[in-house]
């Protein structure tokens, strides 16, 4: 039993809520530990498609348990949305959804300073998803942020107003004139936060530690991915979350001793949405290839992935860091058409010296060591089985396990649910 930890290894959009939608049937309970509703995790099945932003990728199972752990920052407006999507779509979410009491709340004024930060910051703008995700986390460490259980306490107005005036003067410090669109968002926010009151909070920390004592297991699902990890990603190019798993034990209340299995979640090749150094990005018409067949586009802001071929070096770096103990392989159909497949597996730097760590700082990067691998030309999505796949993506596997050191036990052939091949 236990918990397995379900993330990112890139710069997020792997495809993670896909597999957890895949692998949900097998767990009691699917726990997000952290990020916000800039994440945008899409899910396929009969033909219909799903993007989540806050609710774990679990909620289609009957049966299964959803938390939103304490690490998550929550938008009460985005979260009724989402719930009313899926209501809508004849999802049952309330019965099965329990948000954990210490989670952060995101004000509308939070949205305001994101976007103000953002507008100061001119070409050096993060490219956030504008939804008060660093504003938010700001205020957490900063002990002065409104938590889901505050709504329940009799002060939770007064608390309200006087963060929210402190915002207003932190828009002025960005150079703002006060103008926000967020700001009318405030009526339909206490609204929803009316609803939150109703929906099943709970003590986070003993109610997951119980479901474990009692045998459940359970799938703590990441968002973002590692190189967004405001440690030891490319920062400041990050989000404002430990995306890592040690996240999943701060944003869920679990020991580390909990923790089984460690899922690391890739593409065959890698993307990035937002600013900041993507070593091997393609400017050329192969990344464009890519971005095409891939579908590119973000689910939460729908702007165009940056593309490029996968990197060795930030890969084994996120194993690293999360001690992932099996791999799953997603979007290789993508790469159907190519005939060659390029991988770096190394950094050469401006002082000539070859390098195989993640560095400090991107920029001292003058070129990239790749390997040529033969690209398969078949339809991936026609088979179902691993043993009958093309022999050439099978050594596109097996090179890839071997450069990293751990297994590949999924390969993801198409969005679908049923495009998914277990090994
Ligand atoms: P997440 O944020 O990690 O959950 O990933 P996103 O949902 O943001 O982005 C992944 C995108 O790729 C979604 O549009 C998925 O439907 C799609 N996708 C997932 N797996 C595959 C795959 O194996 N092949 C293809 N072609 N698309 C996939
Ligand atoms: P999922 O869970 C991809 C990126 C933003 C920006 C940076 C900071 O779907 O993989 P933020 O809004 O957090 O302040 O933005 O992080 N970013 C993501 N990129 N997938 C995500 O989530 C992301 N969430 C944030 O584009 O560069
Ligand atoms: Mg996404």
């Amino acid at each position: 039993m236990g918990v397995d930890v379900l993330l990112g290894l890139q710069w997020g959009d792997e495809g993670k809520g896909k597999v957890v939608d895949v692998l949900a049937p097998k767990y009691d309970v699917v726990a997000r530990f952290q990020g916000g509703p800039n994440a945008g995790h899409s899910l396929v099945f009969d033909g219909k498609k799903f993007v989540l932003h806050l609710i774990p990728s679990g909620i289609f199972q009957p049966n299964t348990i959803n938390i939103i752990g304490n690490g998550v920052v929550i938008d009460p407006i985005i979260l009724l949305e989402e719930i009313k999507g899926l209501e809508e779509a004849g999802i049952e979410v309330r019965k099965n959804l329990y948000i954990a009491h210490k989670a952060h709340l995101i004000l509308p004024t939070h949205r305001c300073i994101d976007q103000a930060s953002e507008r100061s910051k001119g070409k050096d703008k993060i490219g956030s998803t504008l939804k008060g995700i660093g504003p938010t986390y700001m205020d957490k460490i900063g002990r002065n942020n409104l938590r889901v259980g505050d709504i329940l306490l009799s002060d939770f107005e007064d608390r309200y107003k006087k963060l929210k005036a402190k915002h207003l003067k932190l828009m002025q410090l960005y150079g703002s004139n006060g103008q926000c669109e967020f700001l009318d968002n405030e009526t339909a926010w206490f609204d929803a936060v009316d609803q939150l009151a109703k929906m099943q909070i709970v003590n986070g920390e003993y109610f997951i530690n119980t479901l474990l004592d009692e045998g459940k297991s359970v799938l703590a699902e990441g968002a973002q991915g590692t190189l967004l990890d405001i440690d030891f990603g490319t920062y400041p190019f990050v989000t404002s979350s430990n995306t890592t798993t040690a996240g999943a034990c701060v944003g869920l209340g679990i020991a580390p001793s909990k923790i089984n299995k460690v899922i690391g979640i890739f593409k065959a090749y890698i993307t990035r949405v937002g600013s900041g150094p993507f070593p091997t990005e393609l400017f050329d018409e192969t990344g464009k290839k890519m971005q095409d067949i891939g579908h590119e586009f973000g689910a939460t802001t729908g702007r165009p992935r940056r593309c490029g071929w996968l990197d060795l070096v930030a890969l084994r770096y996120a194993v690293m860091l999360n001690g992932v103990t099996e791999l799953a392989m997603m979007k290789s159909d993508v790469l159907d058409s190519f005939e060659t497949i390029k991988v770096a597996t190394a950094y050469r730097t401006k002082d000539g010296k070859l390098s195989n760590e993640f560095l400090f700082s991107l920029n001292e990067i003058n070129e990239i060591e790749y390997d040529e691998i033969t690209g398969w030309q078949e339809p991936l999505p026609d088979y179902r089985k691993y043993a009958d796949m093309p022999k050439t993506f099978k050594d596109y596997v097996a090179y890839i396990e071997n450069a990293v050191g751990v297994p590949v036990k999924l390969v993801s052939i198409g969005p679908d649910r049923d495009e998914t091949i277990m090994r």
